[in-house]
C-alpha cells in the first residue's frame, strides 16, 4: 500500500513537470500603445494608477506576470481570464472604438464597479494591492460617467 502511494505521488510530480513544457502565449504587448485609454482620454493620474493596478492585467495588451503565474496549470487559468477580459474590454485599444462603443464600454465599467463584479474576486485574493477602496471605486465611477457625458457632447 505504501509503495502504491509513493508511486501515485511520483506520477503526479512527473505529470506536473511535463505540464511545465506546455505554456500559453503571453500577453506582453507594448505598454504605451497608441489608442490606449490613458492616452486618448483625460484620466487624472490617481485614477490612471488605479486602472493600471486593478484592471490592466486582464483588460489591456500587457499583463504583469508574477512568478507563480508562469507555473502550469496556473498559467492556463490566468490566460483564460486575460483572453475573456480582453474580449469584453481592451483598454489598450480603447481609441480604436467608435464613439458609441466607447460610451458603451464606459457604461459597462460603471456597471461592473457598481455591482462589485470587477476586479475578479480570485484576482483580489492574490493581488491584495488591486483591491480598491470605496472612495477609489466611487471616483472611478464618477470619472466614467463624466467621460461618457463629454463624449456624447462631441
Ligand atoms: C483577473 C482578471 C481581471 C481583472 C483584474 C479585471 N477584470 Fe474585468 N473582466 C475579466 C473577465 C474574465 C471578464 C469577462 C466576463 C466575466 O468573466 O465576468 C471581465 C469583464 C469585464 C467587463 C465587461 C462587462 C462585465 O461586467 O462582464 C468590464 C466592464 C470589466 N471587466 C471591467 C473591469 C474593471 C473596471 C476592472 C478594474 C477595476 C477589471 N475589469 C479588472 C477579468 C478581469
Amino acid at each position: 500500500m505504501r509503495k502504491r502511494r509513493k508511486l501515485a505521488l511520483l506520477l503526479v510530480i512527473v505529470v506536473l513537470i511535463i505540464l511545465q513544457f506546455f505554456q500559453p502565449e503571453k500577453n506582453q504587448g507594448n505598454i504605451t500603445q497608441e489608442g490606449d485609454l490613458l492616452l486618448v482620454s483625460v484620466v487624472p493620474d490617481s485614477l490612471a494608477a488605479i486602472l493600471i493596478n486593478s484592471c490592466y492585467d486582464c483588460h489591456s495588451n500587457h499583463t504583469e506576470y508574477p512568478w507563480y503565474s508562469r507555473i502550469s496549470p496556473v498559467s492556463w487559468y490566468l490566460q483564460k481570464h486575460v483572453r475573456d477580459g480582453k474580449e469584453d474590454l481592451n483598454l489598450s485599444e480603447f481609441g480604436n472604438l467608435s464613439k458609441a462603443e466607447k460610451i458603451g464600454a464606459l457604461s459597462d465599467v460603471y456597471e461592473a464597479l457598481e455591482a462589485s463584479n470587477m476586479p475578479l474576486q480570485s484576482y483580489i485574493l492574490i493581488h491584495k494591492d488591486a483591491r480598491m477602496s470605496q472612495d477609489e471605486i466611487d471616483a472611478l465611477m464618477v470619472w466614467a460617467d463624466q467621460e461618457s457625458l463629454s463624449l456624447m457632447k462631441k
